[in-house]
């Protein structure tokens, strides 16, 4: 027996269980994984409450964490027992002491990474990676506005900018935040509760507007975000912070300056074992080089991942939050 995190129906925080649960023997191609530290995500709470579809009831939560290998299904030749792995992609169940999942999704972690930063950035990270490297590659150079840059993935996005020359203006809801964002390397911060977020962007960047948005706020700044983008600009929306962006009349694209949008998710870009290996190590070299360190704002025990994903939801946390088991 081991305990998990469960939920039996969609809903608010009070839906999720702490059980005891019996983990599944991997099977061929699988590998059950004894976590040490669990990633708490945004989307974890999309899927609490049932924005983003649960496969079925009653199901367990999260994708992202890292600890020890545990057990090794048959056919599985890149992992052992007692190997020092990390994972952000699978089936729901990550908030849990054990959880199997398929081998593809899980990598080996360097020496230079220790498992609760892995639990803190594989998704966070791997989710930079592919904005800021793939989305738009971004050569160095380039003025970008990214939202809730004090966050999990917007900490890791001003240091990953930074490092490769890029001026960040990120928005934030406090002070606090936006020392934190530029402690992070954010080149600027506005205030997206106070202050006019398209007027500022105007006056930091001369009137010449910003190359590339990420929005994951969502529906509070879809329209503004796209207000701020040069023509031809890049509209990355990939969150729902706020509520998901629903209704788009596409002739806005034409209307704000012949824009281009996309909507991607990670899931998108680390599709093949491939992929997700050369973006792990990209994310890697970037935490053992120490171009990125990854700040864990806050830790929960498992057992309190209600408590951790209300104080997610009501934007009291900065930087990383990890569940302990
Ligand atoms: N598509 C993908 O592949 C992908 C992958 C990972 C994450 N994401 C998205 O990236 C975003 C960040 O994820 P994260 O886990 O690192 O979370 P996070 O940024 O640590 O937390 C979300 C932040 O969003 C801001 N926010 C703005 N309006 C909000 C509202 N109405 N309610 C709550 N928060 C609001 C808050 O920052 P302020 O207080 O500064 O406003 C809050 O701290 C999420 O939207 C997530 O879904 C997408």
């Amino acid at each position: 027996m081991a305990k998990r995190i469960q939920l039996a129906s969609t809903g608010g925080p009070e839906v999720l269980e702490f059980i005891d649960f019996t983990p599944a023997e991997p099977g061929a191609g699988e590998v059950r994984v004894r976590n040490q530290a669990v990633g708490l995500n945004f989307i974890d709470i999309y899927v609490r409450t049932g924005l983003y579809p649960v496969p079925s009831l009653p199901s367990g939560l999260g994708t992202e964490g890292a600890g020890v290998v545990d057990a090794v299904g048959e056919g599985v030749t890149h992992l052992k027992v007692g190997d020092r792995v990390a994972y952000a992609q699978g089936p729901l169940g990550a908030y849990g002491e054990l959880h199997t999942l398929p081998a593809e999704k899980v990598v080996c972690l360097p020496d230079g990474v220790d498992v609760e930063t892995a639990a803190a950035s594989m998704l966070k990270g791997l989710t930079v990676q592919y904005l800021l490297r793939q989305t738009y590659p971004l050569q160095g150079g380039e003025t970008i506005l990214f939202h809730a840059a004090a966050g999990g993935v917007g900490s890791i996005a001003c240091q990953w900018a930074k490092s490769l020359g890029v001026k960040l203006i990120g928005t934030v809801s406090s002070p606090e935040k936006a020392a934190l964002a530029e402690k992070n390397g954010a080149w600027a911060t506005i205030d997206y509760t106070k202050e006019n977020v398209v007027e500022r962007v105007r006056e930091l960047t001369g009137g010449a507007m910003v190359d590339v948005v990420y929005d994951s706020v969502g529906k509070d700044t879809w329209e503004m975000s796209l207000d701020c983008l040069k023509k031809r600009g890049l509209m990355v929306s990939f969150g729902n912070a706020s509520g998901p962006v629903e209704g788009v009349n596409i002739g806005i694209l034409n209307q704000k300056g012949s824009l281009f949008v996309t909507r991607p998710s990670l899931n998108g870009y680390a599709d093949t074992r491939e992929r997700l290996e050369a973006m792990s190590e990209e994310l890697f070299a970037m935490l053992e080089s120490g171009k990125i360190s990854i700040d864990i704002g806050q830790r929960f025990a498992l057992a309190d991942a209600a408590k951790a994903q209300e104080a997610l939801a009501a934007r009291q946390t900065t930087g990383s939050t990890i569940l302990v088991p």
